[in-house]
């Protein structure tokens, strides 16, 4: 497998995604295959978000979207919960260091769950990255697709209430601009690692048009050579 990105780069014919969003799964599988506790895989999964970033950005994608935690993720033990959200500490403090590489970072998900100490964190990474104009990096934590357009449908009738809008200019563009992904182009390549075919409430607005391209491996193996294969993916499938 070809793990670095150099056969993009040099092909001229191939056309990079402007928006790749990542379901970051099989993180538990992969430690249990190993024989260690479930906690060391959601540690060994940090490992890829940082390599595949560079890649991404390198290539000139956009939007990066990493999908890491569900709405539905509460309902794991409080135990793997806890662990994981101190992990999110730990990486949105680690991309604080990372400001200079010129990424923006953005969470998308619903803050109001989330640990004071976690918020910190997140605005804090945003508000660093916010004048950076290379790729966006979407963070997805706390996030379901069902409740970002429920609080869409909420905040448009809020303004209609108002009469800050009126029902004749709502469209598609207006309803868009209520996502949390306001502003960014619509997703074009879906990546689910570790062979589930589920969407898991993930994007479904953005994603109407995107192509879905799914890998056995476990996300903590997801090595450049698999980006390699998706974009090679996105490029052989007819739009
Ligand atoms: C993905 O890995 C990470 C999160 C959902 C937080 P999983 O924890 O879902 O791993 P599997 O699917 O049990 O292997
Ligand atoms: C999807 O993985 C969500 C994330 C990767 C964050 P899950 O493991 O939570 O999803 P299901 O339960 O297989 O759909
Ligand atoms: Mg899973």
């Amino acid at each position: 497998m070809d793990n670095s990105i150099k056969g993009l780069l040099n092909d001229n014919n191939i056309k990079i995604p402007k928006h790749i969003a990542i379901i970051c799964d099989g993180n538990g599988r992969w430690a249990k295959e190993k024989g260690l506790p479930r906690y060391l895989g959601h540690k060994a999964g940090t490992d890829p978000i940082k390599t595949i970033t560079k890649a991404c950005s390198e290539l000139g994608v956009e939007v990066l979207t990493f999908y890491v935690f569900s709405t539905e993720n509460w309902n794991r033990s409080k135990q793997e919960v806890n662990f994981l959200m101190n992990l999110f500490i730990e990486f949105f403090i680690k991309l604080q260091n990372e400001v200079g590489k010129n990424v923006k970072v953005k969470h998308i998900g619903n803050m109001d769950s989330l640990s004071s100490k976690l918020i910190n964190e997140i605005k804090k990474t945003e508000k660093l990255t916010e004048n950076n104009s290379g790729m966006v990096l979407n963070v997805a934590l706390n996030y379901g697709s069902r409740s970002e357009m429920t609080n869409a449908v909420k905040s448009i009738i809020s303004d209609m209430n108002n009469e800050n809008l009126r029902n004749d200019k709502i469209d598609e563009t207006l309803i868009n601009s209520y996502m949390y992904t306001s502003g960014l182009p619509d997703v074009d390549l879906i990546i689910r690692t570790s062979g589930e075919r589920r969407i898991s409430n993930f994007l479904l607005w953005q994603s109407a048009k995107a192509k879905l391209w799914i890998t056995k491996y476990f996300w903590p193996d997801f090595k450049i050579g698999h980006l390699n294969e998706a974009i090679k993916f996105y490029n052989e499938i007819d739009d």
